[in-house]
């Protein structure tokens, strides 16, 4: 796979999936302009590579401040991938509003502005990419309704941009991972979640959990010429758990 001369937007490229995928494309090749929302998620991927250009965002509040500093940024892209997310697990009963509307709105509608906003940047066709979950389509232990309402949203999304984008010859796919070791799932591998993740690892054909770098290869794959026939497809990603 050949990045020279593209560039790539990763949003929520500071921190894990995200920036596996970061330094993966930069490696290839790629221009990787990212964003991220905590400083010192932002400075650890600065340290492990200086090439990327990175800023500080914090969705949706800055959505205006991302778009023109992208712009200042790059006049083109050729691939854009969604992988900023947060989950809140709280009983369905109970759940609490603004985290629902918080989740909406970092997971979904950022997304959705973003990439309308920066369609023109593709000049000549590329690639998006969109990081939904296993939670789209199954039910977990843990009490997951607001966050798989976000993940599904994502599906039905990829589905109506693939069509409507297809005449700009821009592909748009989302992955689904399982359970993957990063910041987000850090508190899911203390020795206190033993018995659950044993459970849910039980479950998984491969009997463990994903790492960001397998992710990574995944969207670049996606993101990549090779994939040029791949449109309107959600790929699981989750060491088999879909089919247990
Ligand atoms: N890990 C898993 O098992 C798993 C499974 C299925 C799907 N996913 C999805 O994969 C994606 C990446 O998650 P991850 O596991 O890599 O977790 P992560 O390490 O926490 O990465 C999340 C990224 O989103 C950014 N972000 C979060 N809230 C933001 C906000 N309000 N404004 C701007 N940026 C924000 C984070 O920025 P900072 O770190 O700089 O704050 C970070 O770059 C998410 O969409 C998640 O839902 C993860």
């Amino acid at each position: 796979m050949d990045f020279l001369g593209k560039s790539i937007l990763v949003v929520g490229g500071s921190s894990g999936i995200g920036r596996a995928t970061s330094l993966l494309l930069d490696n290839l090749g790629a221009k990787v302009i990212a964003t991220g929302r905590t400083k010192k998620h932002i400075d650890e991927t600065l340290r492990l590579s200086a090439r990327i250009v990175l800023g500080q965002f914090n969705l949706p509040y800055d959505i205006n401040e991302l778009l023109n500093w992208v712009k200042e940024k790059t006049d083109s892209l050729n691939g854009i991938v969604f992988s900023q997310g947060v989950i809140f697990t709280e009983p369905f009963e109970t759940f609490r509003d603004h985290e629902l509307e918080s989740m909406w709105k970092i997971n979904v509608e950022s997304s959705f502005k973003i990439l309308r906003d920066l369609l023109p940047l593709f000049k000549n066709g590329g690639s998006v990419v969109f990081v939904s979950s296993i939670d789209a389509f199954f039910g977990e232990r843990e009490p997951s309704s607001g966050y798989a309402l976000t993940k599904s949203a994502i599906i039905g999304l990829t589905n109506a941009l693939a069509y409507e984008l297809g005449k700009y010859k821009i592909r748009v796919n989302s992955i689904l991972p399982g359970l993957i070791r990063t910041n987000m799932t850090e508190d899911f591998f203390k020795s206190e979640f033993d018995s659950v993740r044993e459970e849910f690892l039980r479950r998984v054909p491969l009997g463990r959990e994903g790492s960001p770098t397998e992710v990574a290869k995944l969207i670049t794959f996606l993101l990549s010429d090779d994939a040029s026939y791949i449109t309107g497809d959600s790929i699981f990603i989750d060491g088999g758990y879909h089919t247990a």
